[in-house]
């Protein structure tokens, strides 16, 4: 065992709300995403309600999902809403000209809508400005939101939903500065102010309005457009994807690595902090009070397509790797919480880095859906300032944190300790102080595998899956934690 860790919860010192949707996910039209991952079609022989994988909406609505980004990403900037609308044998197959094959728009606004009431989650729609317009913008908005009697409330009854659907979100554009139209920042903060004078939320149903924010560490864009739009910004994205080997081209495999590009993965992870800072600092100039919210509405560990899967488009496995890089992310989400407010994994199904694989009837849950899984008890919770000193992982000439970790109070006043035990070889010991903390009872749970590269396969789908955590011992306002090596363990002080 390592040398102990020290780690002091300020519970007497709370900090902002941890937003619910900073566990939000991103749904694009692409790959096995949507077709096969969520929609099946209600004849299909997958067990399935309305349409969707059965087995999916539960394990959707197990882990409380916020918020769900749809149809895109680059998909969203060439989509047309008025294809997937009515009578589904009547909507038109066009082309997926971003990610290849054809989209039969069997899953269109009626299915997104109807889905993301059905697993209680809010609504994020990325809206088409690359090859789109205002009025197309304005027309969707008043076809999902109005409730009199205009054409498009009408059109909307007469396709069989009666009410309007709440619209809680909407991305204007998606990276700008790349597939969606490839502008100056410049250019399109006034593109911004154009469409946002167009987003007409019905009364006492606000829909916060969701700039085209940077990629990555580019806070020039975040500057230019922050200046020349932000009175009229709700929120401004961020994405940012870690590639393990750092090279588009050969990205490195989800399932074949050894430990530099674990510690590549970490590092990118980790990264996440400095860039929510450094844009974060660039919006304080515009924005002191932090009326603006950042939205890292795309972000994850982006790997080489599965070989096994030639025809998904950005099908990957999940490993342990991706478990431990999601937890560090969310613990950095959520210690700017007075910032970012919501953030959206890529992506929730079959892509990317998923919460869930399909392959025809059969499901797994990922090392990263139990991520998700241990820190819902965060949605809501109020941030609790965590001091963190241990002894650094270090491979060749890289090093990082041993240990990393956040805290919060949820509503019933319960504390909430989670820590990452980085290190792939060593268990370390860890005292939490908790000052401010009433509690007399510790219990958690924990995820971790044998191996870094282990993952849920669909032949052994219960391979990495969290357990009772028995090791933590509560005496005199501290905790003694048995962390073992590479394990997330969530904690709740009672
Ligand atoms: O998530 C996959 C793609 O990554 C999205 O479509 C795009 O916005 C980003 O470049």
């Amino acid at each position: 065992t390592a040398p102990a860790a020290q780690v002091t919860v300020h519970a007497d010192r709370p900090g902002a709300l941890i937003h619910p949707e900073i566990y939000g996910q991103f749904a694009e039209q692409l790959g096995h995403g949507i077709y096969g991952g969520i929609w099946v079609g209600e004849h299909s022989s997958i067990p399935n309600i309305r349409g969707y994988r059965k087995d999916v909406v539960e394990a959707l609505k197990a882990i409380k999902v916020p918020v769900i980004r749809w149809p895109g990403g680059c998909f969203a900037d060439q989509y047309d809403w008025r294809d997937g609308i009515g009578p589904r044998n009547q909507r038109p197959v066009r082309m997926n000209a971003s990610w290849g094959g054809e989209d039969d728009n069997q899953f269109g606004t009626q299915e997104f809508m109807d889905f993301a009431e059905l697993i209680g989650a809010k609504t994020y729609l990325s809206i088409n400005v690359g090859t789109g317009s205002p009025r197309e913008m304005s027309q969707w908005i008043e076809y999902i939101t109005a409730d009199g009697h205009s054409s498009l409330a009408q059109q909307r009854r007469a396709n069989g939903r009666a009410q309007p659907w709440k619209l809680d979100y909407v991305g204007i554009g998606n990276e700008m500065w790349g597939c969606g139209g490839s502008m100056r920042a410049s250019f399109y903060a006034d593109v911004y102010r154009q469409y946002a004078t167009f987003v007409h939320a019905p009364p006492n149903a606000p829909i916060t309005r969701v700039a085209s924010g940077a990629n990555a560490d580019d806070v020039a864009w975040t500057d230019t457009v922050m200046a020349a739009a932000g009175s009229q910004i709700d929120a401004i994205s961020l994405h940012n994807y870690t590639i393990p080997t750092g090279n588009w081209e050969h990205k490195g495999s989800a399932t074949q690595f050894g430990e530099a590009q674990w510690m590549s993965t970490l590092q990118g992870a980790l990264h996440m902090d400095d860039l929510i800072a450094r844009h974060s600092a660039v919006m304080d100039k515009y924005d002191p009070h932090k009326r603006v919210a950042l939205a890292v509405d795309e972000w994850g560990n982006w790997m080489d397509q599965d070989p096994s899967a030639p025809d998904a488009a950005l099908y990957q496995q999940n490993s342990l790797r991706d478990a431990l890089s999601a937890a560090v992310t969310l613990d950095i989400f959520q210690a700017h919480a007075d910032r970012v407010r919501m953030a959206n994994i890529a992506q929730m199904v079959n892509v990317l880095q998923a919460m869930i694989l399909t392959d025809q009837s059969r499901m797994v849950l990922t090392p990263t859906y139990y991520v998700f899984d241990l820190y819902q008890v965060f949605q809501g919770a109020t941030y609790l300032p965590i001091d963190v000193q241990a002894p650094a992982y270090r491979y060749a000439d890289a090093s990082v944190p041993g240990i990393h970790a956040t805290a919060g109070r949820d509503r019933a006043g319960v504390v909430h300790v989670a820590l990452v035990n980085l290190d792939p070889h060593q268990a370390t010991t860890v005292r939490i102080r908790l000052d401010g903390v009433q509690g007399t009872k510790v219990q958690g749970r924990m995820l971790t595998a044998p191996q870094i590269t282990s993952i849920n396969s669909f032949e052994h789908p219960h391979a990495v899956e969290p357990v009772a955590f028995e090791h933590a011992v509560l005496k005199d306002g501290v905790i003694t934690a048995a962390l073992p090596a590479k394990s997330v363990t969530v904690l709740d002080i009672r």
